[in-house]
Formats: C-alpha cells, structure tokens, sequence
C-alpha cells in the first residue's frame, strides 16, 4: 500500500473514532499537513453532526471552508471536543515532532485546547528515539541568530528554513542532528530561550491515542 492510501486509512478511521464523540454543540480541532488533509476531506460527512471547527493554520481554515464547514477563532470555540492532526514522528510514550510544515505553534495551542488529541500517521512516523526528524523550532525573526547559538549550546545543529515565514509571522530553525532521549527536558529546555516561540516536541501533552496506517490495518495505539 502506497503512504497516502495509508494516510486516508487513518483519516477514515479518525472519523470512525470521533463520530460518537460528537454533538451539535462540539468543536472540531483541526490540524495542518497532508494526512490532516485526508481527515479534512472526510470529516466533510460529518459536517451537519458538529457546530464548528477550529484550524491550526490558514491552509486548513481554507480546505475546511471549501468544504462548507464553518471555522471559528479558538477564542470564541473555548474547548476543542477533539483535536485531529497528523505528525513528523511519534515514540511509544505517543511523544511527537510535529512542524514539518511549520504550523506548530497554533498546532500547539489547540492541542492545549482540546480534550482529547487524535494523532494520525502513517507507519513511517513510528520511531524508538525521536529525533531523526530535524525538530521545527519557530522564533521571532529578530532572535534568529541568538537563537540559533543557544540551541548549538544544547547540542543541535540549527538551519534557517529557507523562504519560510509562519502564519505568525516568524521563521522556522529546523535542528538536525539533535539527541532528544528525554523529549520533555528538552521541550522545556528549547521554550526558556528568549525568542523561541514554541517548538516541535510534543511531549508535554503527547497525543491521548494514536490511529497508525499499517499494511495490516489502522492500529489504536495509546501512550505507554
Ligand atoms: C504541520 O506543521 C505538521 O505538524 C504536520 O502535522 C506534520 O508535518 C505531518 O505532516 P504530514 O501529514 O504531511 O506528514
């Protein structure tokens, strides 16, 4: 099976897994990225069965209005019922990187929001160690450099991501090479430098259930 076939197996199945979760008064949490975008197609089916959505970027606010399905500010939605997005890698413990299209930090925020996090993946985000993936960090334009020395201090390699600026406004350090075996550590150890504003770990609130596309079927994996 090719990996969007895998990637559509995972939206279908987050569909399954939110239906009975949902009423005319939920709020859908909605995250960025190709598989996010299976799950935006599908969820379409369900649009008469929740009041509103929730986007983590501008790309998904357009798809989820194309498809009739009303978008409203996080400030307005409160609590999100569900929050359903995808990820770069996730461990056992369903600790994640997540901002390879860099929209991590409202991801971020609505994931703080939501009652429950759904992440969707495919089987080639499955790791032992996260890391392989080079971790997004989005900081404040001016703080690039400053940065950049802080993090080569915690023992990564910071690259400027080329003609990228986020949804708000800043830029993207990706960090190669970086030794993450306590990815809580250093989730903190990333947000105390000035000028960070958030980072791609997820470990603080790790996802409450992953939905993993293998050959053999979709997966319910719960953290360990
Ligand atoms: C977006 O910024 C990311 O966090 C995505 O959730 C992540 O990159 C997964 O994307 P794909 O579903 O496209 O692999």
């Amino acid at each position: 099976m090719d990996q969007n076939a895998l990637k559509k197996a995972v939206a279908e199945a987050a569909l399954a897994y939110i239906k009975p979760k949902l009423s005319s008064d939920s709020i859908v949490g909605v995250g960025t990225g190709s598989t996010a975008n299976f799950f935006i197609d599908a969820l379409a089916a369900l649009r008469d069965d929740f009041k509103a959505a929730v986007a983590s970027s501008e790309a998904t606010a357009a798809r989820l209005k194309s498809h009739g399905i009303e978008v409203i500010d996080l400030n307005e939605a409160g609590e999100c019922e569900v929050y359903v997005d995808g990820a770069d890698e996730s461990n056992a413990h369903l600790h994640l990187i997540k901002g390879g299209g860099a929209a991590l930090t409202r991801e971020k925020i609505v994931t703080a929001a939501s009652r429950e996090f759904i992440c969707i993946a495919d089987q080639s985000k499955w790791v032992e160690t996260l890391g392989a993936f080079p971790l997004p960090v989005e900081v404040i334009p001016m703080a690039r450099s400053y940065v950049a020395r802080q993090i080569v201090k915690l023992g990564g390699d910071p690259v400027y991501r080329e003609g990228v600026v986020t949804d708000n406004g800043n830029i993207i350090l990706d960090v190669y090479n970086f030794d993450i075996p306590d990815p809580v550590a250093t989730e903190h150890a990333l947000n105390s430098i000035v000028g960070v504003v958030t980072n791609g770990l997820f470990a603080a609130r790790p996802a409450d259930v992953l939905l993993l596309g293998t050959e053999n079927g979709v997966e319910t994996i719960f953290a360990k």
